[in-house]
């Protein structure tokens, strides 16, 4: 398959982006997947790549709902030209919609290629680079970073997202890389409180 096609019209795609689903995002999200299938021969590496590549694609941020179906026809149409088979297609289709948190519960059915994306995807939402992204989208949503009483502050996300991801992980290596990211973000909050000065428990 030509992946090189597929990463052109993603890049395209994501263009302009800034709220946290730009493109270099999905670099790293392509560049975790694969470091994860290496433990993995005999998983399918041109669909975890390609998966990992147009996972985002149809994100609700990035596009108006009702086009969903339109842009998913876009997709099969890129990865056909890129040559991929109908089987492979439908494949990659299937993780690219079944690999967000808001479709978590169906990950039973996800295949160990689409496994190793959520994987991927999920630890691209912690650690170092978690922060920064959780950052700019308060920023992009005027969210105020800390202290609002109904919680609706970018602090607050840590404790109802970002600190439950380490115990989501599908593959053992994952969640190895998933529990240092998670350490350095208890560690960045306590230091954030303290900068702020405000105790916590
Ligand atoms: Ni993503």
């Amino acid at each position: 398959m030509d992946i090189l096609y597929i990463e052109n019209k993603v890049k395209d795609w994501h263009r302009g982006e800034s709220s946290g689903h730009d493109f270099s995002h999905i670099e790293r999200v392509r560049n975790n997947a694969r470091k994860i299938a290496l433990h993995y021969p005999h998983a399918d590496v041109n669909v975890v790549i390609c998966a990992a590549l147009l996972h985002d694609v149809a994100d609700h941020k990035l596009i108006d709902i009702n086009s969903r179906d339109g842009v998913y026809e876009m997709m099969e149409k890129w990865i056909k030209e890129a040559g991929g088979d109908a089987i492979t297609t439908q494949h990659i289709i299937h993780i690219c919609q079944n690999i967000s948190y808001s479709t978590r519960d169906k990950n039973k059915s996800l295949s160990i290629e689409g496994q190793i994306v959520q994987d991927a995807d999920r630890l691209d939402a912690i650690g170092a680079i978690g922060i920064a992204r959780t950052f700019a989208y308060g920023g992009a949503k005027s969210r105020p970073m800390y202290g609002e009483e109904d919680g609706n502050d970018t602090i607050s996300h840590f404790y109802e997202k970002l600190l439950n991801i380490k115990e989501m992980m599908n593959t053992p290596i994952a969640h190895q890389m998933a529990r240092e990211r998670h350490l350095f973000m208890k560690e960045f909050l306590s230091r954030f409180y303290d900068e702020c000065g405000i105790k916590k428990d």
